[in-house]
């Protein structure tokens, strides 16, 4: 069975590669383990060789996810898996510094998918300065179709399903998190794939607070939160990198015990036990406190202009 273990990678092409270097390596505090003769910045959270490449570019884009597999897998027996589902797919060596092989595919909206087992660990550890986050933990996609693509990742890489938001968001994870990826249909309002943000685990409360106030330091606005979400229940904050991509920064993310289908139990579940469920668009993706605020400036400002 093809079931990724981690979110490996997310390579980024950068408009303003400079300055989303100084942001990733000095502001977000990942470390810059290699550059390529083609410009290509390799970053590092702490272990792998690279959980983010940026690739200069005159466009700002997400161009590619690298999943781990087991690494008792063979690729080649993965490739024939996946041709017999009606998959096209290459298995590609020495296609990126630190990967020797590597399987690419691309999922229903055309984000190209790699598959590995191996990657070098120069384990440049967690950077002393900078927010350092525990890791790069989901991506956001602005899915076309987020049933078919949602679909996709459940049937050919046997994610499992956690939560659905309405009919906007679908969640879905490869191991213990809530969830590896979330699947928006913010692609097909906009009218192409694309990515809604991107998301770093931190480790507890006074790593977010202290994190938030290097962002403030570096004249870094949050653009929502910290709040706890519904689906998830992880407390988010949000920000832009200088590509303008939405970059959240999470801590207490619902972690699922996959055996028995529902998740660690948490005082702040509204179910017990919880388990994967549907949320009502209305009440999901912010508290009760933000709604009412919202709604008295709303009626406020309301009043001021009738
Ligand atoms: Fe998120």
């Amino acid at each position: 069975m093809i079931k990724p273990s981690k979110l490996g990678y997310a390579d980024f092409a950068a408009k303003d590669i400079e300055a989303m270097e100084h942001y990733y390596t000095e502001v977000m505090g990942l470390s810059l383990v290699e550059e390529g003769d083609d410009g290509k910045r390799y970053l590092s959270t702490g272990l792998d060789h690279h959980n983010m490449v940026l690739i200069p570019s005159n466009e700002s884009n997400l161009r590619c996810i690298g999943f781990q597999l087991d690494s008792d897998v063979l690729l080649q027996d993965a490739k024939k898996e996946l041709q017999k589902q009606g998959i096209s797919v290459e298995l590609k060596s020495d296609a990126r510094p630190g990967i020797s092989e590597l399987l690419e595919l691309k999922d229903p909206d055309g984000f190209i998918i790699h598959l590995y087992t191996n990657m070098e660990m120069p384990a440049p550890r967690f950077k002393e300065h900078g927010i350092a986050p525990n890791k790069l933990g989901h991506l956001a996609l602005g899915s076309m179709d987020s049933i078919k693509s949602a679909k996709f990742y459940q049937n050919i890489l046997k994610f499992d399903y956690t939560d659905k938001i309405g009919e906007r968001a679908n969640f879905l994870t490869c191991n213990t998190d809530h969830h590896v990826l979330n699947i928006s249909s913010l692609g097909k309002y906009i009218g192409s794939p694309n990515l809604y943000h991107l998301a770093f685990e931190l480790r507890d409360a006074s790593h977010q607070y202290r994190s938030l106030d290097i962002l403030a330091k570096n004249n870094i606005p949050v653009v929502w939160g910290p709040t706890r979400h519904t689906a998830g229940h992880n407390i988010a904050a949000y920000h832009h990198d200088p590509d303008g991509n939405l970059v959240e920064l999470f801590i207490d993310m619902d972690q699922l015990i996959p055996g028995l289908g529902y998740f660690n139990p948490r005082p702040w579940h509204e179910e017990f036990p919880l388990k994967p469920r549907y949320w009502a668009d209305n009440v999901a993706w912010g508290t009760a406190y933000e709604k009412t605020l919202f709604e008295h400036a709303l009626k406020k400002f309301q009043n001021i202009t009738n």
